[in-house]
């Protein structure tokens, strides 16, 4: 098991997660159950508020990415320390507002957002939208115009980096529907565009190179591809962007294998350029935006199961299933995505199997790890799999009508539901 302050093994043997026996937890709230240990959350947002203060002197905000974990609780968390938001649906967007976080701390993605959603943000007074095609340029410009407000906006682009990261999740290179092409002169031309709208005000510009990277240089080069691009809309447009807007997307620790950045050493770096390059070429320096998601609540959480069926197939392999599956963490089917796992209540015990996890779904990819270093399994341990905090309650579904699970937070061995279990009930509420 990799080390973390959050993880422990107590004398009895039982992992132990943010000072709360998981053997309790799983009894007391059932299973499956996605498990987040706030203190974690909560250093992870102030690290980041503290690195934007040390290198860069403040001046920029950090917003939580709330698509790798987004419930009511978790704004309320990122607002009381301090941070902003980024959204990327009228559903998250609606969360956000609910616990009242502030909306000019707001930041709206999306490639295709719908009329309703522009409307929703630009009646709210969201703080920053982030313009992914000219057809939204237009529709929103008629929208802010309508409601006779000026709406301030970021234009997307791709700055043409491939990040060493899942295809899927690759989103600054040129072949990506996000955003325009710095390259070919098409986000120059759509800054120019932008800055014409009568009733937008066009703020600066974002970028996103993609997720779970763990080299700091195709950052590096994201930001000063992105300065190049301030400077240039300067001197011939005569337009300043202030804002700098550089997504997110620092790798975390899955397995052992990982080694994350750190952060504090690429916030000093990436500073160090933007603060030279304004500098040298003499403009503005920007306000920047960073994006963090996964960083900030994926090692945060875990999530226990139940395990049934044990069945070894002789010389091909066992497979272990659990009571929950690709319905709360479809990350291995979408992305083969690996993750450590042990088994609570034998943490003490050496993985001495290796086995295929498989979820409890009609559907034969319905698996959460193959070949996963575990201790001899049996019905009724209780499985742990770890670094779940980001990408798994968001991306849960309902296929098989499975109900989805609850979330509990854990904080100093105090746990409490933030998140209720779906019911039958719920599952039927919206048939007719
Ligand atoms: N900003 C933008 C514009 C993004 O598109 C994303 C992630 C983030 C920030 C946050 O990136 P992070 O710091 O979490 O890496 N479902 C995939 C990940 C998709 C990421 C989408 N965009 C997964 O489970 O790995």
């Amino acid at each position: 098991m990799y080390q973390s302050e959050s993880l422990k093994i107590n004398e009895q043997g039982h992992l132990e997660f943010g000072g709360c026996d998981t053997l309790s937890l799983a009894k007391e709230y059932q299973t499956p159950l996605y498990v987040m240990d706030e203190q974690v959350i909560r250093n992870n947002c102030k690290q980041y508020r503290q690195s934007m203060e040390e290198c860069y002197g403040g001046h920029g905000l950090v917003l939580y990415a709330s698509k790798a974990f987004s419930c009511k609780e978790m704004y309320r968390i990122a607002m009381e320390e301090g941070l902003g938001v980024d959204v990327v649906s009228g559903g998250e967007l609606y969360t956000a507002l609910s616990v009242g976080f502030p909306a000019e701390k707001i930041c709206f993605h999306g490639n295709n957002k719908t009329k309703e959603e522009l409307e929703m943000a630009v009646k709210t007074g969201v703080g920053y939208i982030v313009v992914d095609s000219r057809e939204e340029l237009s529709l929103l410009n008629a929208i802010a115009g309508e409601r006779k407000v000026k709406q301030p906006i970021l234009c997307r682009m791709k700055p043409g980096i491939d990040a060493h990261t899942h295809s899927f999740v690759q989103t600054g290179h040129i072949d990506c529907k996000f955003g325009t092409v710095l390259e070919n002169g098409d986000s120059f031309d759509f800054a120019k565009l932008a800055a014409a709208q009568p009733n937008l005000t066009l703020l600066g510009v974002h970028c996103h190179v993609g997720s779970q990277i763990f080299d700091e240089k195709p950052f590096l080069l994201a930001a000063e591809r992105m300065m190049d691009f301030v400077v240039q809309v300067r001197e011939i447009l005569g337009v300043t962007l202030k804002v700098l807007n550089l997504g997110g997307g620092y790798g975390i620790r899955y397995t052992e294998q990982d080694q994350p950045i750190a952060y504090g050493d690429y916030m000093k770096k990436i500073s160090e350029a933007i603060k030279s390059i304004a500098h040298d070429r003499n403009v503005e320096l920007p306000f920047i935006l960073m994006e963090p998601g996964r960083s900030i609540v994926g090692e945060a959480g875990i999530t226990l199961y139940t395990v049934g069926s044990v069945k070894k197939i002789p010389d091909v392999r066992t497979f272990v299933s659990v009571d929950g599956g690709m319905s709360d963490n479809p990350r291995y089917i979408l992305y083969q995505a690996e993750y450590e796992m042990l088994l609570s209540n034998k943490a003490k015990e050496e993985k001495t199997a290796s086995v295929t996890v498989a979820g409890k779904c009609c559907e034969s990819g319905d698996l959460l790890g193959e070949n996963v270093a575990l201790q001899e399994a049996k019905a009724g341990d209780i499985l742990a799999v770890l670094s779940t905090g980001a990408y798994n309650y968001s991306m849960a579904s309902n296929y098989n009508r499975i109900p989805r699970a609850a979330v509990v937070m854990v904080k100093d061995g105090a746990s409490r539901v933030i998140v209720r279990r779906e019911s039958y009930e719920d599952l039927i509420r919206n048939d007719v």
